[in-house]
């Protein structure tokens, strides 16, 4: 028999090779706190249908309470044979309290379990991440930076991850492996002590499906493709021949070669993230495609995706508030990039305004700018006279169209560029930014 939770039925030796690749615990350690709630939660429902007395209750509760102060001093100590967080916590229960250790995985498994831990452990990364979220949208609205539009995709990822969160909140425990639990275990009772929304429906599913993993991992796919389009906006505004926007030190490197060079490190590694998450959600979801119903250990897999997927999306969110904090915005070289041909479109509505047709307006400022690219002069050079061989509408007013803030101006229904536009914007931001 090895000395195992499951040795029983075993007389041989697990391979060591095997023994290291079967084993989580290098990982799924961070859900200490998950499995002694869990656990915590799980006694009480024992207690209640008589499978363990108020004694031992009591007992496993004090173990679990000095496990829970071992992790978090850092004292715990894992030891070979550890499978995962949850071989090691019931094995240093028993080395605690003894025999009663051995009553609190009556009717239970690993199976709903760790998957009780994964949605517990999701919940509260979910409220992070959320956190983080709102951190950089507010940064945004509040500088108004030259585009609130990154801003409103990161406010859908806020609704988003909301949404994830409620199907998160769903109690695998008290399936068991597979069947469900044969000891009348009162599993309303572990959803309010463990503060779900609600009780899984079907055994088989809640120990065999990970929807919630895969959401979770699209979302922060979703989430680092926004984040990786808005840097790649300020990288290309942030080159030397844009210099719209430049980045502050304290998110710029060096060249160990080019002793000019500042890069811009912080968003080229934002862009980056999105690929690396985005294999996770692949990956994963390759990982559930096929599996038979019910568990199989190939859902071990969920774990590394999930955390990785956490920790990447922690970082960046932080990395892409300072970034946004601390960017300065260069209008001087802004302004100095307008062009006239920028206005061919002003052009057009000017026609428009005289009553042409859109499509043909189109086509006659097409033509003013060919003549004018053609003669190498800017469009706003060319005099009445041109225009006219265009068409006769155009007269002396069109010089009005030359004004790059009443083009800017003239977008003023909702969503567009006049400034009362966005202001109303960036109004909608904060007023959504309350209620987030
Ligand atoms: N460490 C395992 C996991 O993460 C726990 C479940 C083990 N269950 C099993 N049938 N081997 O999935």
């Amino acid at each position: 028999e090895q000395n195992k939770l499951w040795g029983g039925r075993f007389v041989g030796n697990t391979d060591p090779i095997m023994e290291s690749f079967n084993a989580s615990i290098a990982y799924d350690q961070r859900m200490w706190d998950a499995d002694i709630r869990g656990s915590k939660a799980y006694v009480r429902a024992l207690q209640k249908a008589n499978l363990v007395t108020q004694h031992e209750m009591n007992q496993i509760h004090v173990g679990l309470d000095k496990i829970h102060g071992e992790w978090s001093s850092g004292k715990f100590q894992i030891k070979p044979g550890d499978e995962d967080i949850h071989t090691a916590n019931e094995r240093r229960l028993k080395e605690l309290i003894g025999e009663a250790a051995g009553k609190l995985h009556t009717g239970r498994s690993r199976n709903d379990q760790v998957v009780t831990d994964m949605r517990l452990w999701l919940q509260d990364a979910i409220a992070t991440l959320k956190g983080n979220t709102i951190d950089l949208i507010n940064t945004m609205v509040e500088r108004a930076l030259y585009n609130t539009c990154h801003a409103v995709a990161l406010s859908r990822d806020v609704e988003h991850v909301e949404e994830i969160r409620r199907r998160v909140s769903v109690l695998p425990l008290g399936s068991g492996a597979i069947a469900g639990n044969p000891f009348s275990i009162d599993r309303e009772l572990l959803r309010k002590e463990l503060d779900f929304n609600e009780i899984s429906i079907n055994s088989m599913d809640a120990t065999g499906q990970r929807d919630f993993v895969a959401e979770f991992l699209f979302w922060g796919s979703m989430c680092l493709m926004h984040l990786s389009k808005m840097a790649e906006d300020l990288i290309l505004y942030s080159t030397k021949e844009f210099s719209f926007v430049s980045l502050s030190d304290a998110y710029s490197t060096g060249s160990s070669l080019m002793p000019q060079k500042k890069n811009a490190d912080s968003l080229e590694l934002i862009r980056s993230k999105a690929g690396r998450v985005f294999g996770r959600c692949a990956g994963f979801l390759m990982t559930l495609k096929g599996l038979p119903s019910t568990y199989n250990k190939d859902l071990q897999e969920d774990k590394e995706a999930m955390f990785d997927t956490y920790d990447t999306l922690h970082a960046v969110l932080q990395v892409a508030t300072g970034v946004m904090s601390t960017l300065k915005v260069n209008q001087k070289n802004m302004k100095a990039a307008l062009s006239p041909d920028m206005l061919a479109t002003d052009l057009a509505y000017y026609l428009v305004r005289k009553g042409m047709p859109f499509r043909e307006a189109h086509s006659c400022s097409g033509k003013a700018v060919y003549h004018a690219e053609s003669k190498g002069i800017p469009l706003s050079q060319l005099t009445v006279e041109d225009l006219h061989t265009f068409s006769p509408l155009f007269d002396s007013d069109v010089s009005s169209v030359w004004d790059y803030t009443s083009s800017v101006e003239q977008y003023s229904a909702q969503g567009g560029t006049a400034r009362s536009s966005v202001a109303s914007q960036i109004e909608h931001m904060r007023a959504w930014l309350k209620e987030h």
